[in-house]
Parts: structure tokens; C-alpha cells; sequence
């Protein structure tokens, strides 16, 4: 950015998340066209970062790019129609689906080794990591971290000089808004996904933030026997979101406890899906809840772990253990909150695992499509909409307290 204003184009592609390729695809076909510095370069004002934004949210309806640039423009003459269309495709887009439904349940009907190896590729659409790398991602944890950022960090500060890790930081949704309220304190924010980093750290220098490292690690490869991840080498662990996607999340619990000085501490926040409900209440918006719960676990993960994170935490060997539920509770009168958080945050992650879901024969189409409306409808002035988060802080035992400090309560 030149004076605060204009953003060149790799500096857009950094903090949204969208490709240069892309960009300049989109500046081609009119979707969102820059103007042009004398030296002819693209920079972006915010007319235009707005209108990348509209354009991103009509792209997610799976309207063409020409379409979109028509809509953004108001140069089409009967949107109506091209809905219209559109819904024709979509709903051609849902027999194909349908199509393959049978198919994949044909063949877990059958035990022959070949097919049962296509329904495994299948699978592999979902089996790292179930929310996915794609752009609306990034834009949806984005759209979740600005809506969520007092309920879930508004009573964490870290002191100067001291030294924490950010674990799983993925596009730095939540690294601004801790980097920003610790700024003399030093972040080193880690994940696995390279592309996530890059644009976390666009989006930290966009912030103006210059207290914040990122660094590719995977937490099960840590701590290393020396530098910078050695044992004891952080004041302080934050993880959020994190634990949900691991396979063994007490192993990453305690690697963090061993990364932490003794009277360090960890911070963690987990969501439950299990703590979504809603008015009106709907079947088939719970089974689409579902849906990704249950893709989740076969993915290795779990969506209900909010309620786990005492004894998790206790099993791998943290002490005094504050657990904290932090519920997001919308109605008609915070009409901002209902389309940030039920409409842009947690129905959108649950539209995200339509395909999975419906491929993995989990529920047909149509179904789940109710229930993404119905989980939309609960955003509507009539409507009320509940998730609860929990947040976690414990700490690293010093020597003093000995091996066993937090203990679970005994059973009656
Ligand atoms: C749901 S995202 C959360 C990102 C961020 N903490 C937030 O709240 O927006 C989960 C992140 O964990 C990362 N992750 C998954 N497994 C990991 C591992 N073994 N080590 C480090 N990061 C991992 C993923 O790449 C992803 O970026």
C-alpha cells in the first residue's frame, strides 16, 4: 500500500486470499477493474477491495464471472431470469449429484475391491482437513473472527517482552486480533498449510502489525531439540480451532505444555457444535448440522470438543485448568450479529461440506438444502440462533508444584 489507500495487486491477493492470477483475470472480464498507476500497474482503492467483496459473495452463489461483473454493474436487464437460469443449473448440478449417490451407495453395497477403491477417492475430498483450503474459507473465518473478537479475546493480553506461539494460525484470522491488543508482545504464528501463512501475513502487515513471525511447523513435530521451538522456549501457547481437526489432541496438548516455560501458559478455543440450537427449530437443519460432525470424526476430528477441554487438558498434564463457555446468543434486535455469525460464520461452514456430505451419502441434496435455508431463516428478525464456544487457559507446572498440580474432582 502506497499511502494507506491503494493497494498494489499483490497486496490485495495477500490479504484476501484471492490469487494475483485471479485478480487479474477478474480486472479482464470487468469483475472488479483497478485503476492503473502512469507506470501501468493495477492498484486498488476501496471502491474496489468493496466490490471484490460483493463480487466474492455472488461468486459463492455460483453465478459465472460475467454474470457477476453484469450484476455488480446493474447492467443486467432482468436479474430475475438470470437467477432464474442459474437455478436451472444448480438444480441440474443436483440430479448429477444424485446420480452419484446411487452410485457410491451401490457400490458400499457391493464388495468388490475396485469399487469400493472409488468410493475411497471419493472420500479423500474431505479426509484431511474438513472445512478446506478454498477462498470462501478464508473469508468465512474471517467473517467469524470479526464477529467473535470481544466474546473470545477481549480478556487476553499478554505482557511486553514475553514470547507466544500461536498454533494452527491459519490466514491469521485471529493472529490480528491478539497481535493487536499484546503490541509489545512478540507472536510466532505456526500452521501447516503454507498458502494459509501467506496470506496470515499479508493480512498482519495490512494491519500495520509488526510484532508477529510466521513459520510453517506441524505441532506433532514439536518441540526440536534446539532454536527456536526448543523445549521451554515460549512464554505462552494460543490455539483456536485447532484441536477439533487433530487426530490425537491430547499428543498436541503436550507438546505445547513441553514448548511452555515452566508457569507459562495456554490459551485455547474450541467451539461445540453440539451447542448450536435455534428458533425456528428444524430437522433438517439439524441434520445438516450433523452432516458435519459426522465428517468430521472421519476425518479424524472432532466437532463437539469444546465440552472435552478439561479433561483433555488434564490428561496431558496441565495445571489449573479455568474453563470458560462463551455463548453467542442472536436475535432480531442484533441484526449485524445474526448475518455475521448465523448467516456468514456457522451456516456457511455448514454449506461448505454440502458436497462430502451428500457424495458420502450422509443425506441427499434437497435435505440438506432445507436445512441450509432453514439455518439461514433463524438469521431472520423472528428468528433466534445459539452457539456456545469454550475457552481454556492452564498452565505449565513449575518444579515447585510438583508432578501432580490440577487434579479432577473426585467421583461421588
Ligand atoms: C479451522 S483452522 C483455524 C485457524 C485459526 N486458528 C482461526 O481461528 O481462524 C485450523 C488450522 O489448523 C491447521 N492445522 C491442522 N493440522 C495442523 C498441524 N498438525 N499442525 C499445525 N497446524 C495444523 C490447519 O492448516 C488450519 O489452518
Amino acid at each position: 500500500m502506497d499511502d494507506g489507500t491503494w493497494w498494489t495487486v499483490g497486496e490485495l491477493a495477500h490479504a484476501s486470499g484471492v490469487s494475483v492470477r485471479v485478480l487479474r483475470h477478474w480486472d479482464a472480464l470487468g469483475v472488479v477493474s483497478p485503476e492503473r498507476t502512469p507506470s501501468g500497474h493495477r492498484r486498488y482503492g476501496p471502491a474496489h477491495v468493496t466490490r471484490l467483496y460483493r463480487a466474492l459473495a455472488l461468486r459463492r452463489t455460483g453465478l459465472g464471472l460475467r454474470q457477476v461483473a453484469a450484476l455488480l454493474d446493474r447492467e443486467d436487464p432482468d436479474p430475475a431470469a438470470t437467477l432464474r437460469a442459474h437455478l436451472d443449473d444448480v438444480e441440474e448440478d443436483l440430479r448429477r449429484r444424485s446420480r452419484l449417490r446411487d452410485r457410491l451407495v451401490a457400490a458400499l453395497g457391493s464388495a468388490g475391491p475396485d469399487q469400493l477403491m472409488k468410493v475411497i477417492e471419493t472420500m479423500t475430498m474431505f479426509e484431511q482437513y474438513v472445512h478446506g483450503y478454498r477462498p470462501e474459507e478464508s473469508t468465512r473465518l474471517a467473517d467469524q473472527a470479526g464477529a467473535l473478537v470481544e466474546l473470545l479475546h477481549g480478556d487476553t493480553r499478554f505482557q511486553p517482552g514475553e514470547r507466544v506461539l500461536e498454533m494452527g494460525c491459519g490466514v491469521g484470522a485471529q493472529t490480528t486480533a491478539l497481535a493487536s491488543r499484546s503490541p509489545h508482545t512478540h507472536f510466532v504464528s505456526a500452521d501447516i498449510a503454507t498458502d494459509s501463512l501467506k496470506s496470515a501475513s499479508g493480512r498482519v502487515a495490512a494491519a500495520g502489525l509488526t510484532n508477529v513471525e510466521f513459520v510453517e511447523k506441524d505441532v506433532f513435530a514439536l518441540p526440536e531439540p534446539e532454536g527456536g521451538f526448543a523445549e521451554a522456549s515460549f512464554d505462552h501457547v494460543f490455539v483456536c480451532f485447532l484441536l477439533e481437526h487433530l487426530p490425537a489432541p491430547v499428543d498436541a496438548l503436550r507438546r505445547l505444555r513441553r514448548l511452555v516455560r515452566p508457569g507459562g501458559t495456554i490459551t485455547v478455543i474450541e467451539g461445540d457444535h453440539g451447542s448450536a440450537y435455534f428458533h425456528p427449530d428444524d430437522e433438517a437443519a439439524r441434520a445438516a448440522v450433523a452432516c458435519q460432525v459426522t465428517l468430521q470424526r472421519h476425518a479424524g476430528g472432532d466437532a463437539l470438543i469444546g465440552r472435552r477441554l478439561f479433561p483433555l487438558l488434564h490428561e496431558a498434564d496441565w495445571s489449573d485448568i479455568a474453563v470458560s463457555p462463551r455463548t453467542v446468543y442472536v436475535d432480531g434486535s442484533r441484526p449485524e450479529l445474526a448475518e455475521s455469525f448465523t448467516r456468514r460464520t456457522f451456516t456457511a461452514m455448514i454449506s461448505g461440506v454440502r458436497e462430502p456430505a451428500v457424495a458420502a451419502g450422509l443425506i441427499d441434496a434437497r435435505t440438506f438444502d432445507a436445512g441450509i435455508a432453514a439455518l439461514r431463516r433463524t438469521a431472520e428478525p423472528d428468528g433466534v440462533f445459539c452457539y456456545t464456544f469454550f475457552k481454556a487457559v492452564a498452565h505449565r507446572r513449575t518444579s515447585a508444584q510438583g508432578a501432580v498440580g490440577a487434579r479432577m474432582p473426585a467421583r461421588k
